[in-house]
């Protein structure tokens, strides 16, 4: 089923290149001196196409001499994304702006040398004091600011149908381990096909990762990325074995699966749960689907797991000011506003009004301030692409044999490789 990564950054890369003039919404057919902006994201669809809709709405507005041409290639968490972009970069061809999560993904650009310094825009836009100090602490490498973050999501979220659960007699949130299994249970007992929906590798790191919350607590959980919390330790066996058993309510076919299509299991009546982050809320408004509801995952309680989507200016880009007028727009309350609204995420300013936001997001805006802040290896706040890439393939190989031990060295080895040097 897999195919080698060789292969598909050349497959992918192939169609890539082409993909700007093909489906840019400006048509752009002109030569290597107009004014296009390409800006490459993994936002092809759905509530993710409806952020980035209005967030070019307001880079038209503000950005009049220049066209927006849309670089995104599908794949949720840029599972085909990063590929593409990371073949066109080492080809010098970078798209005039990309989407990179803040923190240790973003620093794999700044260490590549691939992107520039900011600073001064910072200081020119007076983004300094419009993002809080943390978040600009983690897109800060050497003193530089590398990119211009447009929000925050959160990703330990539990989505549900509520029609699944009501008829299953399922009335109350479950806020523990175990009264998930046992809500788990009961679906399974009422002939639910799929108590809990679920995809491939990184979908599964997301679930894996939110037992861990629950089972190291936030502050253990965040010692994993920074080399303070052993991953050959007992705790960490006790999660693994507390996700293999939720992997057993999942569907069968989830390897094959991208959030999306386990989405469609709970908007199908045909799943009761599904963990993912909050992209989904807008997703689930953009498809129409009401009868939703969410909770923070059981036993995560006051941990807001977070990963900031960010742009930024790559060395070698075509066209600097229509890039800067992009990030400009995007570091800007009315672009964060019109983007994130849509979005499901929380604007990473500070001056947004919650009352502008949809209810979900105006609960997120709250949490955000009181809980504790955890990263996401998936979503590149907590590690590297290539400890990313080693986590993933771990992933699907437990999927396939849930051997507890093997998933525990091989996570235990990535840590070693790819985490940080003690
Ligand atoms: C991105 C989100 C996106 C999600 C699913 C995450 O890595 O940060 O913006 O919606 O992947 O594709």
């Amino acid at each position: 089923m897999r195919f080698s990564r060789r292969t598909a950054v050349a497959v992918i890369g192939a169609v890539a290149l082409l993909a700007p003039a093909a489906c840019g919404s400006g048509g752009g057919g002109g030569g290597s001196s107009s004014k296009n902006v390409e800006v490459f994201t993994w936002w092809a669809d759905g509530g993710e196409k409806a952020g980035l809709d209005g967030l070019v709405s307001v880079f038209d507005t503000a950005c009049s001499g220049y066209k927006f041409v849309n670089g995104a290639v599908a794949g949720g968490a840029g599972s085909n994304a990063k590929q593409v972009l990371a073949s066109r970069l080492q080809q010098n061809q970078p798209p005039d702006t990309f989407q990179a999560h803040a923190g240790a993904e973003l620093s794999d650009y700044i260490n590549a040398g691939q992107v520039e310094d900011l600073s001064s825009e910072y200081q020119e836009w007076g983004l300094n004091s419009a993002f809080p100090k943390g978040l600009l602490d983690n897109i800060t490498v050497g003193g530089k600011i590398y990119s211009v973050p447009a929000n925050i999501h959160r990703a330990n979220v539990v989505w549900s149908n509520k029609k699944v659960l009501s008829d299953a007699g399922i009335t109350k949130d479950p806020t523990t381990m175990a009264e998930f299994v046992a809500d788990l249970d009961t679906l399974k007992a009422k002939g639910v096909a799929t108590p809990l929906a679920l995809g491939k590798d990184w979908t599964q790191e997301m679930l894996f990762e939110a037992v861990l919350i629950s089972d190291l607590g936030a502050d253990a959980f965040t010692g994993l990325w920074n080399g303070k919390t052993d991953w050959k330790s007992a705790p960490v066996t006790q999660g693994i074995n507390d996700y293999k058993k939720l992997l057993s309510y999942t569907n069968k076919d989830r390897d094959t699966f991208d959030w999306t299509d386990a989405e469609k299991l709970i908007m199908d009546g045909k799943a009761g749960f599904q963990l993912m982050g909050d992209w989904e809320a807008a997703d689930l408004d953009a498809k129409g689907f009401k009868d939703y509801g969410y909770f923070v995952f059981p036993g995560n309680a006051t941990a807001y797991q977070w990963l900031a989507d960010s742009f930024v200016l790559p060395k070698g880009a075509k066209d600097a000011d229509g890039t800067k007028c992009w990030l400009k727009t995007v570091g800007s309350a009315d672009g964060q506003k019109a983007f994130n609204t849509k979005k499901g995420s929380i604007p990473a300013r500070t001056d947004a009004n919650p009352a502008d936001y949809p209810t979900y997001q105006q609960a997120a805006m709250a949490d955000w301030k009181a809980d504790t802040a955890v990263p996401s290896c998936p979503h590149g706040s907590a590690c590297s692409q290539g400890w990313q890439g080693a986590v993933n393939s771990a992933q699907g190989k437990f999927s396939t044999d849930g051997n507890v031990a093997a998933l525990q060295s091989a996570l235990a080895a990535a840590a070693a490789q790819y985490g940080p040097k003690s």
